[in-house]
């Protein structure tokens, strides 16, 4: 198999594999909160950023090649991916210690993977819409950093639910329905839509605060542990289907 490296590891890869296909399924975690293995990758959120041969990259969308040079923890990246976590705390409304998703929130486990102890930058305070009109499934705009799983897994889906509008600071996520409230919408709560967001923005209804403080999923591991345990068969398994078919 062809190789590059990652500060200084020989990481093997799959000609079409991204860099963060190839360092994942070699066991190798690489921030990220909008790239998940099922779905094509977003390229939004740029925590995935490393360099390559030099040039700063994403890695979940950068295609590996034989003898690139990749570097990932370099003070510079550790720097900027801390900024980039910060900034997307301070450009939402999160509130932690009473969010029900405290404890399984990708978003919060990367703060503390970062090494977050403060917000950096100022609040926005912005103000968003809660749409709460599913029988099942609460949207909570507040809390949501625009990382278009949910649009993909429901594109997939066939039912094209979600959608994520305007630009910059005015980027806000839009629902596909007559009246634009979820409610009116084909989602349903088994919906593979209804379950992918990596923070508390789309949660089912009536399932908060089951997991006691202490058996959450991100009570005793890291993100990384558990990103490379959850998703890193993910991705062999979506190349062998490639592969296959
Ligand atoms: Fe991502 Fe969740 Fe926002 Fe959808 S609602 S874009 S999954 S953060
Ligand atoms: Fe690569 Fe979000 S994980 S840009």
């Amino acid at each position: 198999m062809p190789i590059f490296t990652l500060d200084g590891q020989n990481i093997p890869f799959e000609p079409g594999q991204t860099i963060m296909e190839a360092a994942m399924a070699a066991g190798v975690y690489i921030p990220h909160l909008c790239w998940y293995p099922e779905y094509e990758p977003h390229g939004s959120c740029k925590l995935c950023s490393v360099k390559v041969n030099g040039r700063l990259c994403s890695a979940c969308t950068f295609p590996a090649a034989e003898g690139q040079e990749v570097v990932l923890n370099s003070e510079e990246l550790q720097q900027l991916r801390l900024r980039l976590t910060q900034m997307l705390f301070v450009e939402g409304n999160h509130f932690c210690p009473y969010c029900e998703k405290s404890g399984q929130c990708e978003l919060q486990a990367l703060g503390y993977y970062v090494g977050m102890t403060d917000n950096h930058f100022p609040h926005f305070f912005p103000k968003r819409e809660i749409d709460a009109s599913h029988p099942d499934v609460l949207l909570d705009r507040d809390r949501c950093i625009f990382c278009g799983l949910c649009v993909r897994a429901s594109r997939d889906e066939g039912k094209h639910v979600f959608e994520l509008a305007g630009r910059g600071i005015e980027t806000h996520l839009i629902v596909n329905s007559a009246t634009g409230k979820l409610g009116d919408s084909e989602l349903g709560a088994s919906d593979r839509a209804a379950h992918i967001c990596p923070v508390g923005a789309i949660v089912v209804k009536e399932t908060a605060f089951r997991v006691p403080i202490g058996r959450r999923k991100y009570d005793h591991r890291t993100i990384a542990e558990m990103s490379l345990e959850e998703e890193a068969p993910l991705v062999r398994r979506r190349h062998d289907a490639k592969e296959e078919g």
